[in-house]
């Protein structure tokens, strides 16, 4: 019989393989000093560019204003229990109307956490006989939350309409049989590759099938669509969603989630969201604090102005520079790369050593072989200024990736891995 914790002394898996190597710098970084276009990361200044923070919001003086009060007039601990028991409060439900209005929902509710909120919301939606279809690309909060349905799943390829239609069919040969429902499952924004969920193609399968549309909008919230209500605003089907969700941990730079429906659907979940029935209420430092920056996100359009200025300019000199940055439709701005995993360790210690640049770099197992991504997220806080000194390391780095600058360093990492 083998010790259960064998597996764990073998082999920390494809990305804790490389911990020595990374952990501190291209993996758990520690960026210091206030959240911001421009941090320190181990004593050096950074232009910082991995910050889901889109409309600047994390140090705006108003919200940390807010923040600040909230804590001296509630601390961290009130409402004490779950919503269900003892957690609920007016300011709760305030929160709630004010986010279905702003996604022009009936109802919502709130979630102490998107990724747990997901999966709970997928496991409340479905019953044994129900098939769900979802995008093979998909988070892993929808994964996880479709591992706990106990009927049929089908992946879909990414963003494919065709192929969502062959599943579509095979889940209603499903459905007759077992008398269920079937649950699509898409992304508002693809958080790696920065595209948008085909949400518009999708809804208009609903006259050929017979689906409910959940929508995880977590990148799109607040930075698409005229007013800010997402990838479903954007492409004029925010009333074909049947279930919308958002996180506060990005574009409200802030903790916790909500779901927007209907408002019989939201009553239903509400009792059967078993992560929020069986856990601690949001507390209200971040409720009055959500108010706070959904207000901003309803009177301030300059943030998604400037936002959407420096995306521009970002992706525009990307792309004029001849840079691969795939088919995003988002802020998310992704720069291909081809390059081994050493030698994007050495292209990124470059960009952080000698350019102060500081993205997220994505390697195999999370995007193919032979891949690097780096991962931008530009926000309201940065400058065009940002943008240019940004542009200018990349045409330099790329100089070096190509004349195999970086294959040297990325040798002596291999040789170190050996011994
Ligand atoms: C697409 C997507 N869904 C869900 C989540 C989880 O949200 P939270 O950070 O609120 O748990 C994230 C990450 O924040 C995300 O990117």
């Amino acid at each position: 019989m083998a010790d259960l914790f064998d597996k764990i002394y073998r082999d920390k898996g494809p990305l804790g393989k490389w911990a020595e190597q990374a952990e501190g710098y291209f993996v758990f970084p520690k960026l210091e000093g206030p959240i911001s276009n421009r941090m320190q990361f181990q004593g050096k200044d950074v232009i910082t560019w991995s910050i889901n923070d889109y409309l600047g919001l994390a140090n705006h003086p108003e919200v940390r204003k807010t923040d600040a009060a909230a804590a001296a007039d509630y601390g961290s601990a009130y409402p004490m229990g779950a919503r269900m028991m003892s957690g609920h409060t007016p300011l709760h439900e305030k929160l709630q109307q004010e986010l279905a209005a702003f996604v022009n929902k009936e109802a919502a509710y709130l979630l102490n956490f998107g990724y747990q909120g997901m999966v709970s919301t997928i496991d409340a939606l479905v019953s044994k006989k129900d098939v769900i279809v979802y995008d093979v690309d998909s988070h892993a909060c929808i994964i996880d939350g479709v591992r706990l349905h106990l009927g049929q799943r089908f992946t879909y390829q990414h963003n494919d309409i065709a192929s969502l239609e062959k599943n579509l069919q095979r889940a209603e040969k499903i459905v007759e049989q077992t008398g269920g429902g079937i649950l699509v499952i898409s992304e508002g924004v693809f958080g790696m590759r920065g595209e948008q969920g085909k949400l518009k193609e999708i809804v208009a399968l609903k006259k050929k099938y017979n689906f409910r549309f959940l929508v995880d909008d977590a990148h799109g919230f607040g930075t698409l669509g005229a007013t800010g209500a997402g990838a479903g605003e954007e492409q004029g089907v925010q009333d074909q969603i049947d279930v919308y969700f958002a996180t506060f941990a990005k574009a409200l730079a802030s903790t916790g989630a909500f779901i927007a429906a209907d408002q019989e659907i939201i009553d239903y979940l509400k009792y059967n969201l078993r992560s929020q029935m069986f856990a601690k209420s949001l507390q209200m430092q971040l409720v009055v604090g959500a108010l706070k920056r959904l207000d901003m996100l309803r009177t301030m359009p300059e943030l998604k102005e400037k936002l959407w200025e420096n995306v521009n300019a970002l992706q525009n000199g990307l792309k004029d520079r001849g840079f691969d940055i795939g088919t995003t439709q988002s802020c998310v701005t992704p720069v291909y790369l081809k390059g081994s995993i050493p030698e994007a360790m050495a292209l990124v210690k470059d960009l952080r050593e000698n350019h102060g640049i500081f993205c997220s770099i994505v390697v195999y197992p999370v995007i193919p072989k032979g891949l690097i991504l780096l991962r931008m997220i530009p926000t309201a806080t940065h400058t065009l200024q940002d943008v240019e000194e940004t542009l200018e390391a990349f045409s330099a780095i790329r100089e070096n990736l190509e004349s195999g600058a970086y294959k040297r360093f990325a040798a002596g990492v291999m040789a170190a891995m050996e011994k």
